[in-house]
């Protein structure tokens, strides 16, 4: 089968990222949500970065039209279904919300229709599981901002065959990106690395040890970090990054993934980092 449609379901940071490089690739790319709010904001997005490229003199006034020409939208993951080759979905990183997706694709996709996830830590196995195509089942992590970062994290699940994986593999080269081949465990290699790094900077603030500026210092100058944590956990988003935390606190059953108390107490008081204008930083 080739890949000619693509359908992208989540209008949020990640899905109008990936609804982008899809486009951008020369795929016709259906993006998909809920909220017409959503919807919209994301076609906004995609269109600015598109005119930021040109006027940087990156992408070509012919690439921005056809890459325009390949975006169309829709209101339901159903009637997406019935067309793409290639379902990703990007909704919240809950896995009963991930479920009733993928349950969705398995009763309306195309028979050989790829359907993955773009989940940040759940199983992709689980997600499969649901489903009566395991075998066509299969993670695409790709990372924030899309139209930057280069990484897209390939994740087979236990049942995930061959030709679903060279398929993706391929695919994210077409997409201009980089995949790396990963098993399915909690948080993959991304984010059973990355997180326990944010919480542990976490801790740091927490007990004292130094301000959230000084902590994002030594990162930027020590270590050359484009962004320091609390910067780039402000940057992810709190929740996400509790709600990461917890699937792998859960998942790997050892204390060291014990989410920062700062965090939850963070998350509670609904300070979210940058998207609700207060977090370590603010906004
Ligand atoms: N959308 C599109 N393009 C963007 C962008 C955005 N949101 N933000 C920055 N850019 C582009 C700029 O236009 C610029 O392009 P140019 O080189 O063609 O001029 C380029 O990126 C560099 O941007 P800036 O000069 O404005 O700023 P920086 O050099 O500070 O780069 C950054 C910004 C790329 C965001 C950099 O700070 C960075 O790499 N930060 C770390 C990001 C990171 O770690 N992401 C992964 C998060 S983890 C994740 O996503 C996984 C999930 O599961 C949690």
């Amino acid at each position: 089968m080739e890949v000619k449609t693509i359908g992208v379901i989540g209008a949020g940071a990640m899905g109008r990222g990936i609804a982008y490089a899809a486009a951008c690739g020369g795929y016709r790319t259906i993006l998909e949500d809920v909220s017409p709010e959503m919807l919209e904001q994301g076609i906004a997005y995609i269109r600015q970065n598109l005119e930021e490229g040109v006027a940087r003199g990156k992408v070509t006034e012919e690439q921005r039209n056809i890459a325009l020409a390949n975006l169309t939208t829709s209101r339901s993951v159903e009637d997406l279904c019935r067309e793409a080759d290639l379902l990703i979905e990007a909704v919240p990183e809950e896995m009963e919300v991930k479920l009733e997706i993928f349950t969705i694709f398995d009763k309306f996709a195309l028979p050989a229709a790829i359907l993955a996830s773009n989940t940040s830590s759940l199983s992709i196995t689980e997600l499969a599981a649901i489903t009566f195509r395991a075998q066509n089942c299969i993670g695409m992590h790709f990372f924030n901002p899309v139209p930057v970062m280069k990484l897209v994290e390939v994740i087979r699940g236990l049942a995930t065959s061959q030709s679903t994986y060279n398929m993706v593999r391929d695919l994210a080269i077409a997409l201009d990106k980089t995949p790396v081949e990963v098993n399915d465990a909690p948080g993959f290699v991304s984010n059973r690395v990355l997180m326990p790094l944010l919480n542990e900077a976490m801790y740091a603030v927490m007990e004292g040890v130094a301000t959230a500026p000084a902590v994002d210092e030594v990162f930027k100058l020590g270590m050359a970090h484009p962004m320091g944590p609390l910067t780039l956990a402000d940057f992810i988003g709190l929740d996400v990054c509790l709600d990461i935390m917890r699937v792998l606190h859960a998942g790997l059953g050892d204390p060291k993934y014990r989410p920062c108390p700062l965090l939850i107490k963070m998350v509670d008081a609904g300070w979210l980092g940058k998207k609700s204008g207060q977090g370590f930083y603010q906004y």
